[in-house]
């Protein structure tokens, strides 16, 4: 395990040495590196620093340049425009750069050397209910975000903070104690997963229908909400079994959706029953929360209503049970204290947005989240249908994600096959690259808009083989592979530095030079979108060098072939390694 600087990173540190050995007031200025059309880089930092030394930038320019040393890494610099600098790497430098990523497992990207513990809240269903469209961006974003943290060395510990408490289960275990065959069957279905939602949702409907019609029966619910809270055996017991079915169910969609949860990091509502009574007793002796209209509550000066009167974050009912905030808060307790978190993540709706500013504010007036903890809502936008509008089904309910996952997949094989067959595929493959291929199309058109921005639900567009969409970067990576099928014996991926690089080959080894960057990008401000976009951007490249500068057959001889042939290579991986960031997967042959 090697980490290799970027060039650009070593640029940036030459010029910044350059700039302060120019003027030394400058130590530590930014040089403003970038990626330019015109050079490779251009470095813009000079022109502020005059501005502030009062100095005029074109002499202050020829300045730093003259401070640059020549050496391997800059073939060319020049003065250009009212002070800028541009930089033009050496072709050498680029290749043998790119060798050194090449020959690391992590393609020279950095582990963190002083991991923090990231605890991360997403794809957290509700039991007895079925998944959405909502729920799909929470788990997508999630999975996502621990794997592309885990892969910077942090150490991630997921929670599924999945709803499975609350008064609706007085309903649910009293209907199933006066119906105790509600829940049976004999047999495992194959599709183990529908069958469970189908039973819960008939016991959800069959139990609403006497709650709403029936007193005594609705009486008799309350009453079973007292018992569950009082942990009583035999309605804990039901309760479970509700909680176990509804598992089944969840298992089968993420099991579809190819994202791993395990067991263990399922610790939901009633995870922190345990702890409520605690939290709001330490609420209140230290002043935090107060009782207003007989409820336990959190008020703030800057958050009001409508009519301007404050809207407190209530921790416990009028009636003494608890909400939705007691448990986040008990959950903060949990993650800070017993599993040591530096950071905490919430990967969950715009629309709590209130809710968590009101629940981290309070967990560090309470001193739960010290300074040493960041704790971040990570809030995305909604799913929408063709007419703009929340997705919903025409009947107006909302979309079974299930369904959604069938029919992106079904497109896709229609697309997968219609190539596949001219390749000769077999149908075994066909039906495994549809599903990778329709998968990765739900995730990456999810992934690759901005958390907080709403986006529209369209299979045409996701599943299109042109423009932004995953099934474009899987066919770049699938080309890859074609090409290292057909290359002849002795045909094989070798860097030669020495060779001059085409227009189009630079181009696509800067952009791969920049992986290890971006990836350390992403994972500060965990936005997955930016990662998309840098492998979108690098199948394009790889698109274009493909057109312009043949592999196999090129004109310069095989010392030629072996560096192109390296930077397919290269380029693979790379691929492979960013779409597996986003758990996308890579299918060898489309
Ligand atoms: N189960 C909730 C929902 O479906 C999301 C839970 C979010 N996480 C949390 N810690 N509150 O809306």
């Amino acid at each position: 395990m090697a980490s290799v600087p970027s060039l650009s990173a070593s640029l940036q540190q030459r010029v910044s040495t350059a700039l302060t050995a120019a003027v030394p007031s400058a130590e530590g200025a930014d040089p403003l590196l970038r990626r330019s059309d015109r050079a490779d880089f251009q470095a813009n930092g000079v022109l502020g620093l005059a501005k502030r030394a009062k100095a005029n930038p074109q002499q202050l320019a020829h300045a730093v340049l003259a401070e640059l040393p020549g050496d391997d890494l800059i073939a060319q610099v020049e003065v250009s425009g009212p002070g800028f600098l541009n930089i033009t790497v050496a072709d050498a430098a680029i290749t043998t750069n790119l060798a050194k990523r090449h020959a690391d497992d992590r393609l020279g990207v950095p582990a963190k050397a002083d991991p923090g513990i990231t605890v991360i809240d997403y794809a957290q269903p509700n039991v007895a209910k079925e998944m959405h469209v909502g729920h799909l961006r929470s788990s997508v974003i999630g999975d996502a975000i621990a794997r592309i943290l885990r892969f910077a060395g942090e150490r991630v510990i997921p929670r599924h903070h999945i709803g499975d408490w609350g008064t609706q289960f007085g309903m649910l275990v009293q209907y199933l104690i006066e119906h105790p065959h509600e829940l049976d069957h004999t047999e495992d279905a194959p599709d183990a997963g529908e069958a469970s939602m189908s039973r819960l949702n008939r016991l959800y409907k069959a139990s609403r229908v006497v709650f709403d019609s029936d007193e005594g029966f609705k009486e008799r619910a309350r009453r079973r909400v007292v018992d569950l809270q009082a942990g009583e055996e035999e309605t804990l017991a039901l309760w479970q079994q509700i909680v176990d079915e509804s598992k089944v169910y969840f298992y089968s969609v993420y099991d579809k959706l190819d994202i791993e949860i395990v067991d263990a990091d399922i610790v939901g509502e009633s995870g922190y029953n345990h702890m409520l009574a605690e939290t709001c007793d330490l609420l209140e002796k230290s002043g935090v929360a107060v009782v207003s209209n007989g409820a336990l509550c959190v008020f703030f000066d800057d958050i009001l209503g409508k009519d301007g009167e404050p809207v407190p974050l209530i921790v416990r009912k009028a009636d003494g049970g608890f909400g939705y905030a007691a448990a986040d808060l008990s959950a903060i307790r949990d993650r800070t204290g017993e599993l040591h978190a530096s950071t905490l993540l919430y990967v969950v709706d715009a629309r709590q947005a209130l809710h968590f500013r009101m629940v981290f504010e309070t967990a560090r007036r309470a001193g739960w989240l010290t300074d040493e903890v960041t704790a971040t809502h990570l809030p995305f936008g909604t799913v929408l249908g063709k007419d703009g509008k929340p997705f919903k089904t025409r009947d107006g309910e909302s979309v079974r994600l299930e369904d959604l996952l069938d029919e992106a997949v079904a497109r896709a094989t229609a697309v997968v096959r219609e190539k596949g067959e001219k390749i000769g595929l077999s149908e075994e493959e066909i039906t495994e690259n549809g599903v990778q291929v329709g998968i990765g199309a739900v995730k990456y058109a999810d992934l690759s808009t901005s958390l907080g921005r709403d986006y529209v639900f369209d299979l045409d567009r996701m599943v299109s083989l042109n423009g932004d969409t995953s099934v474009y970067i899987q066919y770049a990576y699938a080309r890859t592979r074609s090409i290292f099928r057909r290359a002849a014996a002795g045909q094989s991926p070798v860097a030669h530095p020495e060779l001059p690089l085409a227009p189009a080959e630079r181009a696509l080894a800067l952009h791969l030079d920049a992986f290890g960057d971006a990836l350390a990008e992403v994972a500060t401000v965990y936005e997955p979108h930016r990662l998309a976009s840098y492998l979108f951007q690098l199948a394009s490249l790889f698109t274009t060098f493909y057109e312009q500068c043949p592999v196999l057959t090129a004109e310069g001889g095989p010392a030629e072939v072996e560096n192109r042939l390296f930077l397919c290579d290269l380029t693979a991986r790379t691929l492979q390694q960013g779409l597996t960031l986003l758990g996308i997967r890579t299918p060898e042959r489309l």
